[in-house]
């Protein structure tokens, strides 16, 4: 059974969604470990009521990003894990962590990348007037939201929507994409290999 390391900040509304597909056998993999950067992560309550370990890593008190990040790879490390996926892990990762886990690190993105790296992506989609948005799930390389995406889901985005209802619509999607994703990857069908997603031996074509 592949190890699977989910690291959160926040709500943990994806974590859930994994730790349900592992149980429910949908996701052949099991989540050994859940790391927060915050104390107060409802994501923490979610991990222990499944009887998962948890680890508060708090990026206060260090000199400096890569520092953090050395101390976060020792710690997913500890957990022995196959797979690192981030759920709302809101922090910009240094070459340090990448490096460490390149290519089988995951991230989840509330945008259709190239869309809106970065935050406030759902005011963002909406500023722009853009009739649909969504959500991607990509292999982190050292670019911000910029390695290779490996699927996407989309919403229609309607004229009472504001950020709120399409957040809500996005992590409807994200509670599906994410699982599924991870399932490709424990199952050995997901690769990242010449700066591209491989799925089933096929290059995945670039979005945008
Ligand atoms: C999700 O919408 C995810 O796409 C987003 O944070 C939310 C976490 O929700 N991630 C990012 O914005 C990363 N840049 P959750 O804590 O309920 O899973």
């Amino acid at each position: 059974m592949k190890r699977i390391v989910v690291l959160i900040s926040g709500s943990g509304s994806n974590l859930q969604a994994i730790i349900d597909a592992c149980g429910e056998g949908r996701l052949n993999g099991q989540v050994v470990g859940v790391i927060s950067n915050k104390a107060d992560a409802y994501g923490l309550t979610r991990a222990a009521t499944a009887g998962i370990a948890t680890q508060v890593l708090s990026h206060k008190g260090f000199a400096d990003r890569e520092s953090y990040d050395a101390a976060l790879v020792a710690a997913v490390n500890d957990f022995g894990a196959d797979l690192v996926v981030l759920a709302g892990f809101m922090r910009i990762l240094t070459p340090v962590f990448v490096g460490a886990f390149e290519g089988r690190l995951l991230n989840i993105h509330p945008s259709l990348l190239p869309k809106y790296k970065g935050l406030n992506t759902h005011q963002r989609a909406l500023d722009a007037g853009d009739n649909e948005h969504g959500v991607s799930v990509h292999f982190v390389t050292a670019e911000l939201d910029g390695g290779p995406v490996i699927a996407q889901a989309k919403v229609a985005v309607d004229s009472s929507d504001n950020a709120d209802s399409l957040a809500h619509k996005v992590h409807l999607k994200e509670h599906v994409l994410y699982p599924m994703v991870c399932g490709w990857f424990v199952d050995g069908r997901l690769q990242m290999g010449e700066g591209k997603a491989w799925l089933d031996g096929q290059v995945l074509p670039p979005c945008g």
